[in-house]
């Protein structure tokens, strides 16, 4: 059973939990993720590690409340145990020591994004942010971004903070101006990072993406996560979640994600008595 030392609400739709974990903790990196049973009789959901602390063996992770088993998360409380926290999984995010780094956290896309930039900033890399919500309330850890980031443009869809607009038009706007990055690393909805992508592709920067499909076992046996990257079937718990965000086939993967949604809403509606 893995304690859960401390739960705060970041926002109505997102909160963070603290878990004591200690062979996790000892062992991960930016990148990596865990995959978690709130109680024995529970479905297994992959969660990207925002932060880990090896010395108190804790491990942060941040969700949006989205469907059944976040709803049963987010009822547990501190002093509360989760049945099952295994990992770390996948593989490390491959930092490179560049001059320059623009990271885009598009929602709660910011959580997986942390770490990675962090690591970067503490490699001497500097870190620029775009941080991206629908509205002000959704905008999550730009405190924490600021005690490393040089600079942080924030972008709202409906321009109740920062700049009104997507994350891309901040980019792009960024980039035309002379800023010069070598890479970007983008994570969010899928839609932001396709579209990430599509705009950094004919500019040849290097563009990282997370990817978080439907998992099982999170050790590359059932083929749940399944992508296509260059033509090539990958499969996001073993060679992922960081791929070449040029690579990655979006359309493939958005049909994927929305196959479950029935169901989803069923078991909801069932156990829930929600919509
Ligand atoms: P959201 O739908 O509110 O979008 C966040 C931002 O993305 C928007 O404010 C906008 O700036 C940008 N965006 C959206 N559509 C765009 C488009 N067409 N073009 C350019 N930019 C666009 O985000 P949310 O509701 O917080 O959802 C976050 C998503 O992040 C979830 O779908 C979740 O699955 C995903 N996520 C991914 C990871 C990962 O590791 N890849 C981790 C956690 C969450
Ligand atoms: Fe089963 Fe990746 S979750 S193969």
């Amino acid at each position: 059973m893995y304690p859960i030392l401390a739960k705060t609400k970041l926002n109505n739709q997102v909160e963070e939990m603290i878990v004591h974990a200690p062979y996790v903790a000892r062992r991960c990196e930016p990148g990596q993720f865990i995959i978690l049973r709130v109680d024995d009789k529970g479905e297994r959901i992959p969660l990207t590690i925002a932060e880990y602390d090896r010395a108190r063996e804790t491990v942060t992770i941040i969700y949006q409340i989205v469907g059944y088993t976040t709803q049963k998360l987010s009822e547990k409380q501190a002093g509360d145990t989760l049945a099952d926290f295994v990992g770390p999984l996948g593989r490390p995010t491959e930092l490179h020591a560049h001059q320059r780094v623009i990271g885009i956290g598009g929602g709660v896309g910011a959580a997986p994004l942390y770490p990675q930039l962090k690591k970067l900033s503490e490699m001497g890399v500097s870190v620029d942010l775009i941080l991206g919500a629908r509205s002000k309330d959704l905008i999550i850890l730009e405190e924490k971004f600021s005690k490393f980031c040089k600079n942080i443009y924030v972008t709202t869809d409906d321009g109740s903070y920062g700049t009104k607009g997507l994350v891309t038009n901040k980019l792009k706007e960024l980039v035309e101006k002379g800023a010069k990055y070598d890479e970007v690393i983008a994570i969010g909805p899928l839609i932001m990072m396709k579209f990430v992508s599509l705009l950094t592709k004919p500019w040849n920067l290097k563009t990282s993406v997370s990817l978080n499909p439907v998992m099982v076992d999170g050790t590359g046996m059932c083929g749940g996560c399944r992508v296509t990257v260059g033509g090539q079937t990958k499969f996001v718990c073993v060679d992922g979640p960081d791929f070449d965000g040029h690579q990655v086939d979006y359309d493939e993967l958005m049909r994927r994600q929305g196959m479950y949604k029935t169901e989803e809403a069923h078991i909801c509606k069932l156990q829930l008595g929600a919509a």
